[in-house]
């Protein structure tokens, strides 16, 4: 099927509809400063609408989704594995429409949290363990949003670069790493009470295969979906109440990140590394597929017109057995 130049316009503006939310994800990792590729061993989530902005990933906002888990195709293995060892430091690549320093990671308005889970690759029931969080974690002047927040503040004002460290003496094997940035800018009500607003959550999956002769073992942990409620304290959440603009009706102003506690057997902190040149593209791929309604629609533009190769319909099925990622045809880029 083509599409004409009118329903292209139309598509336009449909997907015009979301351009509220800010549709970040991780563009690359680098283990020790050393970038291990663009989009190499990301599960990148479905690029979510037709074009031109097709390559915006829509927030997951319904707690009870499997779409939280590692973002919506979350299911579906990606080629390449990345190799690191215990006390190797990663630095997440996180960006919005291009991996450059100009980016600009996430919309200013989408103040929140940030966290960082491991897992046994696959996941199952109470496997997610958290290694890193942050939340709202200074007082800050700004009227509309008070307080410095990790998402602007920390991981946008840095580039993208979210820090974490592989826990000292893991045990050897595959894990995927469940990165996570959280808007709270329409966070005052919970999404089952107006599934216009809530918190919207921007969760990315990393395929990692730990090496090396750690005897570690990973804790019990939480599930995704089932870690959140809509009852938390830090999913409904009003960023705008400031007791500096606000007289009316209290304000809290500390802040408590969803989820369990981190891991005590977690690094402390984080650790800024110094990080070497970009491997790979620094654009994405404009668009290809996007899923709506469970529907994946896979299309090419040709002569800048919409021309849809296949549409299928997709339902997330999560193995509980590892298997080998089947390789890429082509190398990475
Ligand atoms: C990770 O960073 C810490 C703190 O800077 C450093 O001591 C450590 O050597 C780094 N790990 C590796 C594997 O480079
Ligand atoms: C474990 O591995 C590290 C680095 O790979 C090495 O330095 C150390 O000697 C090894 N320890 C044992 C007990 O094999």
């Amino acid at each position: 099927m083509r599409l004409t130049s009118a329903t292209a316009a139309a598509l336009t503006a449909l997907s015009s509809i979301r351009l509220a939310n800010a549709h970040c994800y991780i563009w690359g990792v680098y283990v020790n400063g050393l970038d291990q590729g663009t989009f190499r061993a990301i599960r990148t989530p479905a690029y979510n609408g037709p074009p031109p902005r097709g390559y915006a990933n829509s927030p997951v906002k319904d707690l009870d989704s499997i779409d939280l888990r590692c973002n919506v195709l979350g299911d579906k293995q990606v080629p390449d594995t990345i190799q690191v060892q215990p006390g190797d430091n990663l630095t997440f690549d996180w960006h919005h429409d291009k991996r450059t320093s100009t980016d600009d990671v996430i919309a200013s308005s989408h103040v929140g949290p940030a966290m960082v889970y491991i897992s046994p690759d696959p996941p199952g029931e109470n496997t997610f363990v958290k290694i890193w969080e942050e939340g709202k974690y200074e007082e800050g002047a700004q009227p509309l949003a008070p307080g410095k927040w990790a998402t602007t503040e920390d991981i946008a004002a840095n580039h993208g670069h979210m820090n974490v460290r592989i826990p000292a003496g893991l045990k050897p094997g595959h894990y995927l790493i469940r990165a996570e940035m959280v808007g709270l800018h329409e966070a005052d009500v919970a999404y089952d009470k107006n599934p216009m607003r809530g918190a919207q959550f921007y969760p990315n999956c990393v395929q990692i295969e730990v090496v090396g002769n750690g005897t570690v073992e990973l804790p019990t942990g939480v599930s995704f979906p089932g870690a959140y409620q809509y009852s938390d304290p830090g999913i409904v959440y009003d960023v705008y109440c400031s007791t500096k603009t606000k007289t009316t009706a209290p304000c809290t102003t500390t802040y408590q990140i969803p989820g369990p506690t981190v891991w005590s057997g977690a690094w402390k902190g984080t650790t800024e590394v110094e990080l070497g040149p970009i491997s790979g593209p620094t654009t994405a791929t404009r668009w290809s597929s996007w899923i709506e309604r469970s529907i994946v629609t896979t299309a090419t533009l040709v002569d800048n017109s919409v021309e849809i190769v296949a549409t299928s319909s997709y339902v997330a099925s999560w193995s509980t057995t590892y298997a080998t990622p089947t390789p890429a045809s082509q190398p990475p880029l």
